[in-house]
């Protein structure tokens, strides 16, 4: 038995369920309600929705259950993690680039899911104070406007979400965060599924449900592919060594299939419904499905100025989606403070200070491409990447290539480099089931991935 050094300080989740919110809540988040629907529009819809689909099931899934047996097998940080499976299992070193990658990814990606974040707080503020009431889709659409062109207030947001994130990381009070969101996950959902009842009033609910569920493939382009492959990873979480870190304090008896599937059922059913309540919302207002990232800020505050009762599902509503924001961003924070509190010897505050620090320093990047750096295309000058700004290319570096690539080496480590010596127990499938895992993890996952990156690149 290899040292398991956060399972013998007895340091283990209390519970499966405790894990499941704890897993849960970084998948929840604004991967979901933010980011799913408006990748959605742009992309064309229905196509989109299925490819995406099949990646969660195909390649997100089966990626799922192995980041966290290997998380659990090595017991610690994910550099650590790696580096003590790559000896226990005597296979090449190499691989530990899937706990440096994990550290890179996970800061990158705060940099700019902190900024959105804070988006999420002006709009709790908005709906509290009854901005959106009686205003039509070009007030709200200009309030939105407004927001992104003044880099200072998206600045100040930015910054207080941040500070919120790292104050918990610091202080070590995930706990109490993570009992909270049994609670607030499933307001989250109820309200969802409140809006979603609205939307079928507003008179384009079967409008929606076409554009989100009939395929249409002369919509869908390769990069399309990529970007639903890319999100696949990003709403799960995967590849990023963040579901390895807390796999590490899974204890033994926990079946680690099932649970992965839990954790992906729920993470789809809420990306599902926030897009079934944003998209009526759209096609009644006349608005245009691919307008990007403030889709659900337009669209939303749109109904709750007009429903009754509306102050209070708004302010609720942003309320919630900024908790799910702030456990997904504490996930992201994890890799980072570990590898200063492991490499650096420095303090778990100094960690998550100095951090933090430097991702909110990284984020003003992101603050900066919605307004003076807007029409600044770092890369533009190669095709592929024309018309992108730093939040694109940050947004396109992580979620479409470090974190399907991390996937996909921990697909190829579980399934070809880890002994097959009690792996189905370890992962909590028998017989058929296991076999059939096996091969899905060993060819189908890595080949489904390299074959989306071989397409994009010729
Ligand atoms: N899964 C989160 C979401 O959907 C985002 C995330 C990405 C969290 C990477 C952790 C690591 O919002
Ligand atoms: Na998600």
């Amino acid at each position: 038995e290899t040292v398991h050094a956060h399972q013998q300080a007895g340091n283990l989740w209390t519970s499966r369920l405790a894990f499941i919110m704890a897993a849960a809540g970084s998948a929840v988040g604004l991967g979901n309600i933010w980011k799913f629907p408006y990748i959605t529009g742009e992309n064309g819809g229905g196509a989109f929705v299925l490819v995406y689909l099949a990646c969660i099931f195909l390649i997100g899934v089966p990626v799922l259950i192995a980041e966290i047996m290997l998380g659990r097998r090595g017991g610690q940080s994910p550099i650590a993690t790696m580096r003590t499976l790559t000896q226990t299992e005597g296979t090449a070193k190499g691989w530990r680039i899937i706990g440096w990658n994990g550290v890179v990814a996970s800061f990158l990606v705060l940099s700019f899911y902190a900024v959105i974040g804070g988006w999420a707080l002006v709009y709790i503020g908005k709906a509290a104070v009854g901005m959106f009431v009686g205003a039509d889709a070009e007030a709200i659409g200009g309030q939105f406007n407004n927001l992104l062109a003044n880099p200072w207030e998206l600045l100040l947001w930015h910054s207080v979400f941040m500070a919120i994130v790292v104050f918990i990381v610091a202080r070590g009070i995930r706990s109490g965060l993570e009992k909270a969101v049994g609670i607030l996950m499933p307001m989250l959902f109820l309200l969802l599924i409140v809006m979603v009842i609205y939307a079928m009033n507003s008179g384009s609910f079967g409008r929606a449900v076409e554009f989100m569920f009939s395929p249409d493939f002369s919509r869908l382009t390769t990069e399309g592919v990529l970007i639903a492959l890319g999100h696949a990873a990003f709403t799960l979480s995967i590849g990023i060594g963040v579901l390895m870190a807390y796999g590490s304090y899974l204890p033994k008896n926990i079946n680690i299939a099932r649970t992965a599937m839990t954790i992906a059922v729920l993470d789809t059913g809420v990306a599902l419904l926030a897009g079934l309540a944003i998209f009526p919302l759209v096609f009644a207002n006349g608005l245009e499905p691919g307008a990007g990232p403030g889709l659900i800020f337009v669209t939303l505050p749109l109904a709750f100025g007009q429903m009754s009762g509306g102050i209070i599902f708004g302010t609720l509503f942003f309320a919630l989606l900024l908790v799910a924001a702030i456990t997904s961003a504490i996930s992201m924070l994890e890799p980072v403070v570990e590898w200063l509190e492991e490499h650096k010897g420095a303090s778990r505050i100094k960690s998550a200070l100095g951090g933090g620090i430097a991702v909110w320093f990284i984020g003003i990047g992101t603050v900066l491409s919605f307004n003076v750096w807007g029409e600044v295309y770092p890369l533009g000058f190669m095709g592929f990447f024309e018309g992108k700004t730093v939040f694109d290319l940050l947004d396109f570096l992580v979620s479409n290539v470090l974190m399907p690539l991390g996937g996909m080496a921990i697909a190829l480590f579980a399934g070809w480099a880890v002994t097959r010596d009690g792996l189905a127990e370890d992962i909590g499938l028998q017989g058929g089931a296991f076999n059939a895992f096996m091969l899905i993890l060993k060819f189908v996952t890595p080949a489904g991935i390299a074959t989306v990156f071989l397409y994009n690149l010729l």
